[in-house]
């Protein structure tokens, strides 16, 4: 019997759409799946210099405001060092990677909610050269909801800040890839918890075998 090919799983969704505990249910799906659990990675971040890109997009500098163009391309150089040195290494040894975002995250919100597609694709192309997850969850909420769970969380970041129609923007972005696509999964993240994670296992199921 030849071993089953390592897969690399994105859970996506706007802010307070409960990726964290999708998360650690996908990967105790997975270990049971596999018999080892995943490399949890997450974007922006995951190797050290990617994490410190992270804190770039995240924290802001009055003094010295981010423009759109380079937080998309910060967001593209985290996710080439992630893809290098973590996420194809990983699969490469057989081991599955299941990833908190990925290049959904940056067609949505830097390509739908900035309004800069047309860099966002020709970036992707070039750095991604076709590499994409086998399945992607997308946990789908009205942004208004997500955001309100987000802020009852704490503080929140220099994204988490932006107008309501940024994420309105990002969120219809989303569902149009997902539309076009079959390896993205919508889950009605507005749902309660238990019926949210009955979906995810049932479509992972489905799936996996
Ligand atoms: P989070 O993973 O803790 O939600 O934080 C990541 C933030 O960065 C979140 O607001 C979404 C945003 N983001 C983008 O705008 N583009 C991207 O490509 C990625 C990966 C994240």
């Amino acid at each position: 019997m030849t071993q089953e090919q390592a897969k690399f799983i994105v859970i996506e969704g706007l802010e307070g759409a409960g990726k964290s505990s999708a998360i650690e249910l996908v990967k105790a799906i997975i270990t049971q799946h596999t018999k080892q659990a995943p490399v949890c990675t997450r974007e922006p971040g995951g190797t050290p210099l990617a994490e410190k890109m992270r804190d770039l997009v995240k924290i802001a500098d009055e003094t010295d405001p981010l423009c759109d163009e380079a937080e998309c391309l910060l967001f593209y150089a985290a996710r080439a060092q992630l893809i290098a040195n973590v996420i194809k290494p990983t699969l490469a040894k057989g081991t599955w990677v299941l990833g908190d975002r990925h290049n959904l995250s940056s067609l949505a919100y830097q390509g739908g909610g900035r309004g800069l597609m047309p860099l966002v694709k020709s970036i992707s192309d070039i750095t991604l050269k076709g590499f994409k997850p086998d399945l992607t969850l997308y946990l789908d909420i009205d942004p208004q909801l997500g955001l309100t769970r987000a802020a009852n969380r704490g503080e929140l970041d220099r994204i988490e800040t932006q107008k309501i129609e940024f994420f309105e923007r990002a969120r219809a972005t989303f569902l149009s890839f997902a539309a076009e696509d079959e390896s993205i999964i919508v889950i009605d993240a507005s749902q309660t918890i238990e019926r949210v994670h009955a979906q995810i296992a049932h479509e992972l199921s489905a799936r996996l075998g």
